[in-house]
């Protein structure tokens, strides 16, 4: 059986009278004849407070009276006892006389389980930087920052099957190795067998016939191909995993390896997308706040002052709409003074500086981008009839810019076969893409949410390599 968790017994502490704690010494303080140790197992913000009475031990017959007189192996424990050291405590639990916990253990024992000497353990009582603690990813974890940020994340992977498979989702696990590129953006990592530098010292051009697939492959950019073909078939699906991106940019935003949900439903318009978007973030922020309260109050008060205001402001919010046309116009207004470093005009990609602008200056919250110029999105978005403009929409939040892109699909075939040969695309590699529009075509639309960029969002920590727990970018694969 396995033993309660500090979060079990600090919120059902009646229930439990004598209790066992395992974790990690996260504090040791002496007073007199008092020891009070910390002891944190991760399983929720708080830490337990240990006490011991080191006078009980002396006076035997007082110590056995109270139920909690120390033996010598307890005594030891505690004397060569430092941060970072794993410890089993047993004792019974009482109300506190502390501020800030109902109650603590009166201790009547304690384990060594594993030292942390203090001269060599990295991570000491204070406050480290978090390059520093980049640095030390693999023992990271166990600092208040990364700990909340890891139970955010969890609890946020669950919201999501929780969100999608109370509306009559399917789960679609789409392949992580891919022929097709997805986004039509070229940032594909390759995955071969081949030996490059037998090939190099050949001087030969690679036969990609003679490699592990038979063809050139790749690691998936997007499961949103694949999740297509399925949601033209059980209606309502979604996918929710690892995705790659081989784009060279060094940002607080980007990583090379990032997971990202995309849900995709048939006999729907990108109306129906938008409102799914938002209903999905709100219902994210609304269990942050509620499942998560104790990690966002340290995120408030430590990381981003404010975040939890800013998340409820948004969940009683309404998502404002802008086509990209008035997005570009509202943003060459506000810019005819030089206010940006990249001049927008219309047809150009939207930079972070102007998201910045929409969302935090002239909405002052979250903005759903719709319409965007073809030339600037993937190949597979709807045409509007316009001739110029697609069916996409990103949604911008404040701080962040895009966490979440998306769009109706285009569903007619001779439509999307203009588009794909427009762009150079084969359309061999896609034929199975272009059945879907042959046979039993419908309207759908999805779209993609990074989940680096929603806990970003949610926790208020500003750069995206901790808010996973081995970061990949650009030069970057350690662990
Ligand atoms: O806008 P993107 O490229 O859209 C797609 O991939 C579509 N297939 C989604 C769909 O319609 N099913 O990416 C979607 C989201 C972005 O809004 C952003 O939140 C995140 O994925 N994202 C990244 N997150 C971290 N690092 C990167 N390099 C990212 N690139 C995109
Ligand atoms: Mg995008």
């Amino acid at each position: 059986m396995l033993s309660p968790l500090i979060k079990d017994i600090l919120s059902a502490p009646a229930d439990l009278q004598e209790v066992r704690v395992r974790g990690w010494v996260r504090t040791k303080r002496d007073l007199k004849n008092l020891v009070f140790v910390e002891v944190n197992d991760g399983s929720c913000f708080s830490s337990i407070q240990c006490t011991f009475d080191r006078s009980a031990a002396v006076g035997a017959a007082v110590g056995a009276a109270l139920g909690s007189a120390l033996d010598a192996a307890s005594l030891a424990a505690l004397e060569g006892l430092s941060t970072g050291a794993s410890v089993e405590v047993w004792g019974r639990l009482s109300p506190s006389p502390a501020a800030g916990q109902a109650v603590e253990v009166a201790a009547a024992g304690i384990s060594l389980i594993g030292e942390a000497p203090a001269g060599a353990y990295p991570l000491q009582k204070k406050r480290h930087s978090l390059e520093f603690l980049r640095e030390i990813a693999h023992l990271r974890a166990r600092t208040n920052t990364f700990g909340a940020v890891a139970r955010v994340r969890n609890r946020m992977a669950y919201a999501i099957h929780e969100f999608f498979q109370s509306r009559g989702f399917q789960y679609i696990h789409t392949p992580i190795i891919t022929a097709s590129d997805a986004e039509g953006a070229g940032a594909m990592f390759q995955v071969t067998t081949l030996d490059l530098a037998a090939l190099a010292e050949s001087g030969k051009a690679p036969d990609y016939g003679k490699d592990f697939f038979g063809k050139k492959a790749f690691l998936t950019v997007s499961g949103q191909l694949e999740v297509e073909t399925y949601a033209t078939a059980l209606s309502r699906c979604y996918t929710f995993g690892p995705t790659f991106r081989a784009e060279n940019s060094n940002t607080t935003r980007h990583l090379a390896e990032f997971w990202m949900v995309e849900p995709e439903i048939s006999f729907a318009h990108l109306e129906d997308d938008m409102e799914l978007a938002e209903a999905f973030l709100k219902e994210l922020f609304t269990t942050a706040l509620t499942s998560c309260a104790a990690d966002l109050a340290f995120f408030d008060a430590h990381i981003e002052k404010g975040i939890i205001e800013a998340l409820q402001s948004v969940v009683a919010s309404k998502f404002v709409h802008l086509s990209y046309t008035e997005a570009v116009r509202e943003l060459e207004s506000a810019g005819s003074g030089g206010r940006f470093q990249f001049k927008p005009y219309w047809g150009c990609d939207l930079q972070s500086e102007h998201e910045k602008f929409l969302t935090e200056q002239l909405v002052k919250g979250p903005v759903i981008v719709t319409d965007y110029p073809q030339e600037i999105k993937a190949f597979y978005m709807k045409q509007n009839d316009d001739g110029k403009t697609v069916r996409a929409m990103d949604v911008l939040v404040p701080r962040l810019g895009e966490i979440i892109g998306g769009s109706e699909r285009e569903d007619k075939l001779d439509r999307l076969q203009a588009r794909m040969q427009a762009l150079g695309m084969e359309p061999a590699d896609y034929g199975w893409y272009l059945d879907l529009r042959r046979y039993g075509a419908v309207p759908h639309a999805g779209f993609g949410l990074g989940f680096e960029r929603l806990i970003l969002y949610i926790t208020g920590m500003a750069n995206i390599r901790d808010v996973i727990p081995y970061p990949r970018a650009v030069g970057l694969a350690d662990f």
